[in-house]
């Protein structure tokens, strides 16, 4: 009987302990935490504490981020530029066009992992999600529309006050909620489970030319990617550097964010998970396959001033054909193929 009495006090325990502990904020209102669920092969996330993810936070979030309400003609919205369906970049097009049809001159970026970030856009121009999320509302050539307006028609909105309700104890709309809640939605967006994953769950094997391609990856003098990318994890340090893309940069990258002559082409380091399906590449799109991205760091770069210490120190044409190919195939065992089929991922 005892036995039996301590079974069911386990499996009580299990019960509390997986349902999501309920959290009553300043409002007095009751929140549902969010637990985020971070796979094996990323490290824990920071989340701010002045914005707690909450369940109704994200629900809210999720429902905006693919809402038109969000654009001056009420035609686009997040998921427009960012489509799950393309690991969250816009369909193979080097510039995206916004709700004038005129297109920008940046390559739009995954939102996989973007949590891990510390700076946003190519040129780290938003220093958290939070702020971030201001940039493609308001920008002309992206949703064109005033926070006034987005927050005027959202109040409006038959449903979305009660939601604000739920997820912040207000049904008052402000810019600042819209933005905390499309941010927590986004740090939802994870990605991790690749063959690449696999592999080092020892799920998966990796073949002779993808073992071969992990080793250049890694080879200093070689491949010498890691540096930059770094090696599980993310797939990136997001930092900010010039690869010499032009002797003379077209666009001036982080120099315009921070004025100074020495960041001038310098542009925040891609994570290379699922780059096998985002092409096109660079913070302009100028290559349409990798094969052209890794001709660029095998001899095609130039030697401008600002040009990263790692790539003045290797030597051009040091990969031959097959070791390209053989990162690529590295490359392609980085791809989630399940993360787009995550249906909360997905438009509500
Ligand atoms: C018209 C297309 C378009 C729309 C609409 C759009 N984006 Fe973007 N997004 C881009 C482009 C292009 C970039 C890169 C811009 C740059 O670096 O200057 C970008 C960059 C970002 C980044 C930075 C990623 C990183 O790694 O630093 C985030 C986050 C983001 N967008 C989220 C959003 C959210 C949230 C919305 C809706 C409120 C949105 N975007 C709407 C095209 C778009
Ligand atoms: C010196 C640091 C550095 C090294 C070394 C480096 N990268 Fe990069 N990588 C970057 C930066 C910075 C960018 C973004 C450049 C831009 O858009 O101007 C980038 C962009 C890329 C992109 C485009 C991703 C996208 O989403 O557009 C790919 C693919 C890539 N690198 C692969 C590699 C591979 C493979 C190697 C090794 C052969 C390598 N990188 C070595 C810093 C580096």
């Amino acid at each position: 009987m005892m036995k039996y009495t301590w079974g069911l006090v386990f499996i009580m325990l299990l019960f509390s302990c997986k349902r999501d502990p309920d959290f009553i904020a300043a409002d007095g209102h009751t929140h549902t935490h969010y637990n985020l669920n971070i796979p094996a092969g990323l490290p824990a996330m920071t989340i701010p504490a002045n914005n707690p993810m909450t369940m109704e936070g994200v629900a809210l979030g999720r429902k905006l981020f693919y809402d038109n309400i969000l654009s001056a003609n009420n035609t686009m919205n997040c998921g427009s530029c960012h489509q799950l369906k393309n690991y969250f970049v816009d369909s193979n097009k080097q510039f995206s066009t916004g709700v004038e049809l005129v297109a920008g001159t940046r390559n739009s970026m995954s939102l996989f992992n973007i949590g891990y970030a510390s700076k946003f856009f190519w040129d780290g121009g938003a220093a958290d999600l939070e702020s971030q999320v201001v940039g493609p509302i308001t920008d002309p050539i992206e949703l064109h529309e005033t926070l006034s307006n987005v927050v005027a028609k959202i109040q409006a909105d038959p449903l979305y006050p009660s939601l604000f309700k739920k997820a912040f104890g207000t049904d008052v709309v402000s810019s600042k909620l819209i933005i905390q809640s499309i941010a927590q939605f986004e740090r939802t967006l994870i990605s991790a489970n690749s063959k690449f994953d696999q592999w080092k769950r020892g799920e998966a094997t990796l073949n002779t030319q993808e073992t071969r391609g992990m080793n250049l990856y890694l080879g200093e003098g070689k491949g010498d990617c890691v540096h930059c990318h770094g090696y599980g994890s993310t797939f990136t340090d997001f930092e900010f550097r010039n690869t010499g893309l032009d002797s003379i940069p077209v666009d001036l990258g982080r120099a315009r964010v921070t004025l100074l002559k020495t960041d001038e082409g310098k542009f925040k380091t891609p994570s290379l998970r699922n780059v096998e399906m985002t092409a096109p590449y660079m913070h302009d799109g100028r290559f349409t396959n990798l094969r052209q991205v890794l001709e660029h760091y095998n001899k095609n770069f130039h030697y401008t001033e600002n040009l990263a210490a790692e790539m003045k120190v290797v030597v051009k044409n040091r990969l031959t054909e097959t070791d390209i190919d053989d990162i690529i195939a590295f490359l392609n065992t980085l791809t989630d193929h399940e993360a787009i089929n995550n249906p909360n991922f997905d438009k509500p």
